[in-house]
């Protein structure tokens, strides 16, 4: 089965990360964000994938190639300019005979595609999407449905009060090809402001596929930090790589781990890690490929891209430190801030809680 994966957005709320690549790009546990979805789609028996791209597509392209060693095909379209999610699937209409999935680029799900798709056919939908119940559905686009499941109303980002339920469009589609003729070639045109309420006026048959599968979208750090923990704590079926060190802990090869340090689940630490003594290492917590962690460093609920250097004494608590990262001696990072790729953070500074460090910036400036 085909698939097109949204990934051209420029993911300016997951800023500093997604600074030099793509939001689709950002490791989770150790592993680029699509790569987890490429498994996911894999498992539903979609293997035919057409990436829309458009901000920084070389990193995709790269590293993915032809998506053979991923057990998928990958074909990659890139946009000339951003034209908005209903037009990024018009712009590769070319690759779309037959009923196909779309999805947002940015969501990790474990909804039942399978199940989706016999529904969908059942019901001769042109549309179907997938809904997934949030607690606060004011900032999403919520749908409304009628007790067969079809679709009556979109109502986007809608005061509490107007919401007329809490379930959301989950950004996870299954469209039939001949829907794209209603889309403007060339134009930037969304699905959730244009082509589906089109649809509606012209009483083409959308319908909704409500389920309470794990759901988020990975648009701000906190969610990133929030899909880590969820990972960690068995919440989402997943099996990590490493061997098995203890109780939730897993540590990949070639790690040089100081018989003084203390490791505490769930906790992933990636190939090729130093971990000095006296370091004490919290769940949940990811430590990327070649880190070095200085003696006595304390790590908690961090998340640490690869090649990052703490020194002697360095706290982290709840944040996100991207790669190549470069702490001095005693310095603490406090919850919720987020490091940009090559930041350099000297001695004994500390930063307050939710700062946000640029990439290649240092502290205290030179
Ligand atoms: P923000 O800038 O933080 O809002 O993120 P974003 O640019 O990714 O936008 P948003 O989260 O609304 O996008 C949802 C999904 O659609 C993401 O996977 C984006 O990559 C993708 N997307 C958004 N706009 C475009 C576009 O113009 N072209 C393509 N190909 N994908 C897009």
């Amino acid at each position: 089965m085909k698939a097109v994966i949204l990934v051209g957005g420029e993911g300016m709320r997951l800023r500093p990360l997604t600074c030099s690549i793509p939001k689709s790009m950002v490791p989770i546990v150790n592993r680029p964000f699509l790569e987890h979805m490429i498994d996911y789609l894999k498992e539903h028996a979609i293997d035919d994938i057409i990436l829309a791209l458009w901000y920084l597509p070389h990193s995709i392209q790269s590293y993915f190639g032809d998506g053979s060693s991923f057990g998928v095909k990958l074909t990659y379209v890139v946009e000339s300019s951003p034209l908005g999610t209903a037009g990024a699937v018009k712009n590769v209409e070319q690759h779309l005979d037959e009923t196909f999935f779309v999805f947002n680029g940015d969501i990790f799900t474990d909804i039942d595609l399978t199940q989706m798709m016999r529904l969908h056919r059942q019901r001769g939908a042109k549309v179907s999407i997938a809904l997934t119940p949030v607690e606060d559905p004011t900032i999403y686009g919520v749908v409304e449905t009628d007790s067969g499941g079809r679709v009556k109303r979109f109502i986007e980002k809608p005061r509490r009060e107007e919401a007329p339920s809490n379930m959301i469009n989950s950004g996870a589609y299954i469209i039939e090809p001949e829907v794209l003729s209603h889309v403007p070639p060339g134009l930037n045109f969304t699905f959730e402001r244009e082509l589906f309420p089109l649809l509606l006026e012209r009483g083409d048959p959308v319908y909704s596929y409500p389920s309470d599968a794990y759901w988020i979208d990975i648009g701000t750090p906190e969610k990133y930090l929030q899909l880590h923990h969820d990972l960690l704590a068995g919440r989402v079926k997943k099996t990590f790589p490493g061997e098995r060190a203890g109780e939730g802990i897993w540590v990949e090869e070639g790690c040089d781990i100081h018989p003084q340090a203390k490791l505490e689940g769930p906790t992933i630490i990636g190939r090729n890690c130093l971990i000095g003594p006296g370091v004490r290492v919290m769940g949940p917590s990811v430590i990327g490929q070649g880190c070095h962690i200085g003696r006595d460093s304390l790590i908690q609920g961090a998340i640490l891209w690869h090649n990052t250097r703490l020194g002697q004494g360095v706290a982290l608590k709840n944040c996100v430190v991207a790669e190549s990262v470069s702490i001095g001696d005693r310095s603490q990072v406090m919850e919720g801030c987020v490091l940009g790729n090559n930041v350099v953070l000297g001695c004994d500074e500390r930063l307050a809680q939710g700062a946000r460090v640029w990439p290649e910036e240092s502290h205290p400036l030179p």
